[in-house]
């Protein structure tokens, strides 16, 4: 297999011929990115082969001048027979914290409560129950004597998942019979999704996520009071496979596209859940309950649906605002691998459960006339008008237009960005304000305008 050497990451990695060389740089993990999702169409991921050679499509050298000088598009150029050097110019690689840091984006979470903790969701209760000891001759198993105790409950016909009934027996002996059990109740079914020694009065833990194209929040969430425990944000780890919504269609498209980007959004979740849960002086599988809201592209992802639908006439995703509910453990995430996962109803293919969800914490749905306006400016934009009796709800791609996508030097707002520029009347000079004060690499959204 050929051996290609990225520099100046001085990262080696062998693949086999007739991979891309994006594909190549991501096994090297050299983070290339691809604004347009990997499509050939904006040139960001330009990159220059030094040594060897590769196999470029007609497009990279119609549209960017690649070929003659070794300058390729990574995401068309294909892995040829021979060994590779290639060099990753700065402006192509991401660089997690170069720009704004995500953490500002928990500063409206410095309150303690969750604005709405009066009507939490108690679905997801603790209840003690003393199960009679086993007598020699009554022949009587563990699970028989917890389902006759949980019938004096109505609880009979409870699940009991594997995971749990594997911790049953220590829990009974542990204190003569005496346990608690961890309850979700929902409209249909009963499941069990805790075993505790003893009678006990558990702390209650839930997980709030928002997924954003760019960034991902989580909250762990006192389910007894509402109260907010932590909150940890970062950069969603999709962003090197296209900056919006429509590029992570486009990728979602390509071989292992769909399994890479449902991959690199739990795992983001996952990362942040930890931090979050150490915050707590918790493990993640003591949390208990999850909900999860963003857009429809990024629910579809989450759960690893393809949305390539919803940007196909006639726009008919998946799943909208009928959207099923998975057990944790299904879908991935670190926490409790029983409890179900509760996914914010997305109204449209571009309006989504995170605007969705954030309705009910606004007084928009309040009993009023008065005509109120949301927005949520993120990489997709939304917004939402009306009042109690009707409202109207739209949306667009924003972050496109501050990432530069359309021009030749234009990039995100991160360390190198041109962000603003001034001419002197008298003196005919031109001065740039540069991101990071360092050597400008492109201009930004801001700089443009
Ligand atoms: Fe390669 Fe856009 S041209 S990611």
């Amino acid at each position: 297999m050929p051996r290609i050497l990225f520099t100046p990451a001085n990262s080696t990695v062998s693949v086999p011929a007739g991979v891309t060389v994006l594909e190549a740089a991501r096994a090297a993990d050299v983070d290339i990115i691809t604004p347009c999702g990997g499509r050939g169409k904006c040139g960001k991921c330009r990159v220059r082969v030094i040594e060897g050679r590769v196999e470029t499509g007609e497009t990279d050298e119609q549209a960017h001048g690649g070929g003659s000088d070794g300058w390729v598009l990574a995401c068309t150029a294909r892995v040829g027979r021979t060994d590779l050097i290639v060099d990753v110019p700065e402006k192509a690689v991401w660089h997690a914290g170069d720009a704004e840091d995500p953490s500002e984006l928990l500063k409206p979470f410095s309150s303690d409560h969750l604005p709405v903790c009066d009507r939490l969701d108690r679905s997801v209760e603790a209840i003690t129950l003393t199960v009679a000891t086993s007598e020699r001759d009554e022949r009587q198993s563990d699970f028989a004597r917890v389902r006759s105790a949980l019938a004096a409950l109505d609880l009979e016909s409870a699940e009991f998942p594997l995971t749990i009934l594997r911790g049953l027996a220590e829990a009974l002996r542990l204190d003569e019979g005496r346990i608690t059990l961890v309850v979700e109740r929902r409209e249909n079914h009963t499941c069990i999704l805790d075993v505790i020694s003893g009678h006990v009065c558990p702390p209650l833990y839930g997980l709030a996520v928002d997924i954003g194209t760019t960034n991902i929040a989580v909250l762990i969430v006192s389910l007894r009071e509402g109260a907010i425990l932590a909150c940890e944000a970062d950069y969603n780890d999709q962003v090197v496979c296209g900056l919006d919504l429509i590029s992570r269609i486009n990728y979602a498209g390509r071989e292992n596209g769909l399994t890479e980007l449902h991959s690199r959004v739990v795992e983001t979740i996952n990362r942040l859940t930890r931090r979050a849960c150490k915050v707590c002086q918790i493990q993640p599988c003591e949390v208990v309950a999850a909900a999860v809201s963003g857009n429809t592209t990024m629910t579809h992802l989450f759960l690893g649906l393809t949305p390539k639908y919803i940007r196909l006439e006639p726009y008919s995703p998946t799943i909208l605002a009928e959207t099923p509910e998975y057990r944790a453990g299904r879908v991935g995430l670190v926490v409790n691998r029983e409890c179900h996962v509760h996914l914010s109803p997305s109204v449209g293919s571009y309006i989504g459960g995170d605007i969705a969800a954030g309705i009910p914490c606004t007084g928009l749905t309040a009993d009023s006339e008065d005509i109120c306006l949301y927005m949520d400016i993120g990489t997709n934009g939304e917004l939402v008008v009306g009042n109690r009796d009707l409202l109207i709800s739209s949306a667009c791609s924003a972050g496109s237009a501050l990432e530069g996508m359309d021009s030749e030097c234009g990039m995100r707002a991160a360390e190198g960005a041109i962000k603003e520029c001034s001419l002197d009347g008298d003196t005919g000079r031109l001065s740039l304000s540069v991101i990071g004060e360092g050597r400008p690499l492109g201009i930004c959204g801001a700089g443009l305008v």
